[in-house]
Parts: structure tokens; sequence; C-alpha cells
């Protein structure tokens, strides 16, 4: 279940407040100026769809979004447990940094942990199957998939370079819980 957990950037604790319904976490989200939207796919998708068919099935709210902020590019990523990749492909963006542009993914299928710090807060961002969350270029952030990452999302480019992460050097995401998928 997608589910948004607010906290204090100080206190990994007890969350400010949590959040399980749509409108509660778009509008949280959108008070920190990220996008938080629920796609339905257009046509039945199996969990072995490749990234033609994936695209194909969410064309109309790609095409939305590629023109209303000038994505050149879309792929298909996915991670799985058994994954040679999968503990480097977890840390890599483990720690708190940033990016010259927007890291915008839709989840397919799976899940994943965004974390977004913003105005003394993390905002914890557990994002599920039919999720897109759209974190402007400089948004403080990290993303955990978790200790078996299981995901299938569709990534938005404009820029190659958008991807390279600016890490902050502060360890607060040592601190915050990490991101453990319900089994
Ligand atoms: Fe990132």
């Amino acid at each position: 279940m997608t589910t948004l957990a607010v906290y204090s950037d100080q206190d990994p604790g007890q969350p400010l407040g949590t959040y399980t319904g749509f409108e509660d976490i778009r509008d949280q989200l959108a008070a920190v100026g990220v996008e938080f939207e629920r796609w339905e796919a257009s046509q039945p998708l199996s969990a072995t769809a490749g990234q033609d068919e994936v695209i194909a099935a969410y064309r109309a709210e790609i095409e939305r979004l590629n023109a209303k902020y000038g994505f050149v590019s879309v792929d298909v990523v996915s991670m799985h447990p058994d994954h040679p990749q999968a503990e480097a492909a977890r840390g890599k963006f483990l720690s708190e940094h940033t990016h010259d542009d927007f890291e915008t993914r839709f989840f397919v299928d799976g899940a994943g942990a965004f974390y977004v710090r913003a105005g003394g807060k993390v905002y914890l961002t557990v994002c599920t199957k039919g999720d897109l969350i759209n974190l402007p270029a400089h948004v403080t952030h990290w993303f955990d998939m978790g200790p078996k990452p299981n995901f299938k999302a569709i990534r938005f480019f404009r820029i190659p370079e958008g991807w390279v992460g600016h890490f902050t050097g502060d360890t607060i995401a040592e601190r915050f819980p990490k991101f453990e998928p319900a089994a």
C-alpha cells in the first residue's frame, strides 16, 4: 500500500503524521513541490511485460507528462531480489543527494521508498504500483529500494546528466527507518 510518513528531520523515531489516502499524500507532497499522481494502465499488463508493452499501456499519461516538462525520452527499469546488481543498485542513491534535473518515476509494479527532505521535515513516501512521483531539480532526497528490491518503473529524461547524484555528505539517511517492504 502506498503510504506517506512525515517526520521532523531531527527525529526519526515517531512520525508527525502518516497518510494513506491519495489526496492527503498528493497535498502533503505538493506543499514541498513534489508532484504525486496515480495512473491507470489503458490495458492489462502481465508481470513480465517488456518495455514497449509498458510504455504502450501508459502512453497517454507519458505523453502528457513529456509535454508538460519537456522530457525527451523514457525507459523502463526493473529490479528483482536475485538481480546480481541488487545490492549495488540499492546503495547507489541510499544517501542524501540532489540532481540538476527532475527525478521522475512511475511504478508499474513493485515498490520503493523516496525520502524527501524539505522545510525541516522528511517525507517518507512508499510508492507502489500505479504511483507517479516527480521530484524537481535540487530537491534533497534519497531512495531505498529495500533489502530485496522488487520493482518495475518508468523513468523520464530530459538530459542524461540529470541523473548524476550530488551527495550532500549528510548522514541523515542512516538515522531514518530503512524501507522494509511487506513480505
Ligand atoms: Fe535521486
